[in-house]
């Protein structure tokens, strides 16, 4: 463990987690990992056949060969995710990888090779991280977490939005079934599953806009003395 300080953010899909953690990052000027888009990486670069996976030497050699770099980007005001210096953001977007995400992330060898990969970008002078297991298995002595909710319906329709921003067009009823088998599998897997960490703080962002959501969180932040 170092003394660099860490705020985990964890919840479902579609609950705005990501655009929220990335805005208090960029606020603070703290460094920023969306751990999703290391297991979206993974997918995109080999498959999401866990089952191709011969051992857990063979996974973290090519958890080794992501590479991922989260790097702002002034005209859409979020990160873009680089790898090698290329920006991948939208190819990790689409439901098959969100779907095959999900899926190897239940891979106990998967989860182990990705621990250092993700307390790599604690540095100086802090880390905003968002995902599934922030707060209880990554980075459990964090100084400030958070868990966030929203009902499903709420959840489908943001994601929608963003996919349809992103040019990716699918069917609404579709994709709240898609997030709720994702949700499932990701509360109910062995390894590391889904749940709030006994001492974060639940943030239910179905009737808050994110700018709302954006202050609660700082005004608890800076309540627990930087
Ligand atoms: O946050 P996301 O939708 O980009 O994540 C994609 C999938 O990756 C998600 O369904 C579960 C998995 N994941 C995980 O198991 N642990 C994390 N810390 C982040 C994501």
């Amino acid at each position: 463990m170092t003394n660099v300080p860490v705020i985990a953010i964890d919840g479902p899909s579609g609950v705005g987690k990501g655009t929220v953690s990335a805005k208090i990052a960029r606020a603070l000027n703290w460094h920023f990992l969306d751990s999703g888009v290391l297991y979206r990486a993974f997918v995109w670069l080999k498959g999401q056949n866990a089952s191709a996976l011969q051992s857990l030497q063979e996974v973290e050699s090519i958890a080794n060969e992501l590479s991922i770099e989260f790097v702002w980007d002034f005209k859409t005001e979020s990160y873009q995710v680089n790898r090698k210096s290329k920006e991948i953001s939208s190819l990790l977007r689409s439901e098959a990888v969100s779907q095959g995400a999900s899926q190897l992330a239940s891979n106990p060898w998967v989860r182990q090779a990705l621990i250092s990969n993700q307390r790599a970008f604690r540095k100086p002078p802090g880390l905003v991280a968002d995902g599934r297991d922030m707060g209880t298995v990554i980075f459990p002595d964090a100084f400030c977490k958070f868990y966030l909710t929203a009902t499903p319906a709420v959840r489908a329709m943001r994601r929608h939005k963003q996919l349809k921003e992103m040019g990716l067009n699918v069917n609404l009823t579709e994709l709240e079934k898609s997030i709720e088998e994702r949700d499932f599998r990701d509360m109910h897997r062995s390894v590391a599953p889904l749940k709030r960490a006994e001492n974060a703080i639940l943030v239910d962002t179905t009737h808050q806009s994110v700018q709302e959501v954006y202050e609660g969180m700082m005004h608890s932040i800076t309540g627990k003395n930087l």
